[in-house]
């Protein structure tokens, strides 16, 4: 999931950091992105770095950049175009490129452009500091390796700040799914599961620390499968199988971490999701009842283009679960419009079936081709920009009528919230969430963050419910 408002946001720790080097980090993507800039911040302060917000100040500029549309790969070129120049006043700064874009674009931001110092891909950030001597020794320097190993699990990622109330944990990295229109397998590598243990130990000390949510990431949770390391495709033996941690068991696990620790994850995949993970959800109180299905398109003939491994029907059968075993779930979409051969027809099913699931939310985007994937050697991106457009603007309309029937629906109702933070809009008000993930704010009275409340929610905005805190 890429969240809109946090795209270019720099990583900010509080360290003191007098007399240290400078790092600017800026990172753009979805969530394991930013996840991944944390780990980039812990090596580089073992490595006597601290961070900045001004990156005029910076002896270090890194950019965590995301491939997956061309728009997104189009912003970070702008912006590494505005480090050149501040560059070109301070010779001795660093810039990096790391993240999606490096495996592909390594030759041409070092060799031909000439904008960046360093290329560094997700898997490799532990030479960091080798690369960074390297650069201050007049070299280039590029790691883009991808790893069947690495989970960095046994790195403490620097949390924004150390009174923070929800965090995110990698529990995977790559992907296996190959889906014709996408770019990950080919920029995040395989996919590989982490340590379990150490994951809960991640969440003790969160929780420890005052935390009080934890997001579970990986670009396909429910295949999570952890039998000591490695490749999930080198998991092959039927011992091996039985004896490994599957993500139901992770869940539970990290739910039993502390009732007062809200579980979060992100994101299913409708080919591998079970029951079973439903079931655990419905178990525990404390796991929030939400998901993220990204469904992609209604139709069963571009499904099969799109090579999801799943019907329309079957997908069907997933949501008909969800609502099944937990009722009153939420459930969030990923929906994409125009990808090769798409017909009106197909379009058409797209909506009907955006109607049915009667989603909370949708992230929703025009196609764009991607190199290397299946789409771009082997189909005709066919359907016209303004097609993908017009269809795009029915979506998000369409979209826009069912959360707004649905965040109408849950007015005069008494949401359980955990409190974030201060409300942007006010100053008075608290902002947190219900365990649907709708965003609630109310007046803050003697609450603090971090504190469940239980709001009655009186009024709401398109997307937002305003109440007050009952006792
Ligand atoms: N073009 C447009 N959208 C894409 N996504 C993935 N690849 C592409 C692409 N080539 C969308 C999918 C995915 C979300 C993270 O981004 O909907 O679920
Ligand atoms: Fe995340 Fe995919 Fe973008 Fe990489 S390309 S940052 S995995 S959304």
């Amino acid at each position: 999931m890429i969240d809109e408002g946090r795209q270019g946001e720099a990583l900010m720790t509080n360290d003191g950091g007098a007399g240290k080097r400078k790092l600017y980090l800026e990172s753009y993507g979805c969530q394991m992105n930013f996840a991944d800039s944390e780990i980039v911040a812990s090596i580089l302060k073992n490595d006597g770095f601290t961070t900045t917000k001004d990156f005029h100040e910076a002896d270090v500029i890194f950019v965590n950049t995301c491939a997956i549309r061309e728009n997104a790969e189009q912003r970070v070129r702008n912006r590494l175009n505005e480090f050149k120049q501040v560059k070109r006043k301070n010779p001795d700064m660093i810039v990096g490129v790391l993240g999606c874009m490096a495996e592909r674009l390594k030759e041409q931001f070092l060799d031909q452009e000439k904008i960046v110092d360093i290329v560094v891909g997700p898997d490799a950030y532990r030479d960091l500091p080798n690369l960074i001597a390297k650069v201050e020794g007049g070299q280039k320097a590029v790691n883009v390796i991808l790893s069947k190993e690495e989970t960095y699990a046994d790195i403490t990622p620097v949390r924004l700040d150390a009174n923070g109330v929800s965090s995110f944990i990698s529990i995977m990295r790559g992907c296996d799914n190959m889906c014709s229109f996408c770019v990950v397998p080919f920029t995040r590598g395989r996919e590989r599961s982490r340590d379990p243990h150490s994951i809960v130990r991640e969440a003790q000390e969160l929780f420890a620390n005052g935390y009080r949510e934890v997001t579970l990431l990986g670009q396909n949770v429910d295949s999570y499968i952890y039998a000591g390391g490695g490749l999930k495709k080198e998991i092959l033996t039927e011992e091996q199988r039985s004896s490994a941690t599957t993500f139901a068991q992770l869940l539970e696990m990290v739910a039993q971490v502390h009732p007062d620790l809200r579980v979060r994850y992100s994101t299913s995949n409708p080919k591998d999701m079970t029951d079973d993970v439903l079931h655990v959800m419905a178990k525990y109180d404390n796991i929030c009842k939400y998901v993220h299905l990204p469904v992609q398109s209604g139709s069963t003939r571009l499904l099969e283009v799109m090579n999801r491994g799943y019907t329309r029907e079957d997908y069907i059968d997933r949501i008909n679960a969800i609502k099944r075993i937990l009722p009153g779930c939420g459930i969030s979409s990923d929906i994409m419009t125009g990808f090769c051969t798409e017909t009106e027809e197909d379009h058409k099913e797209t909506m009907s079936l955006m109607e049915w699931a009667d989603y909370d939310f949708s992230y929703m985007f025009a196609y764009s081709e991607r190199p290397k994937t299946l789409a771009e050697r082997t189909l005709t991106d066919d359907v016209p920009e303004e097609v993908k457009q017009s269809r795009l603007a029915e979506i998000i309309k369409l979209q826009q009528k069912l959360s707004a029937a649905k965040t109408n629906a849950a007015v005069g109702k008494v949401h359980r919230v955990l409190i974030e933070h201060e409300s942007k809009k006010s100053p008075d008000m608290w902002m947190g969430r219900n365990s649907q993930n709708n965003v609630v704010v109310f007046p803050k009275g003697n609450y603090k963050k971090g504190d469940y409340v239980n709001v009655l929610a009186e009024s709401c905005t398109l997307a937002t419910l305003i109440g007050r805190v009952i006792e």
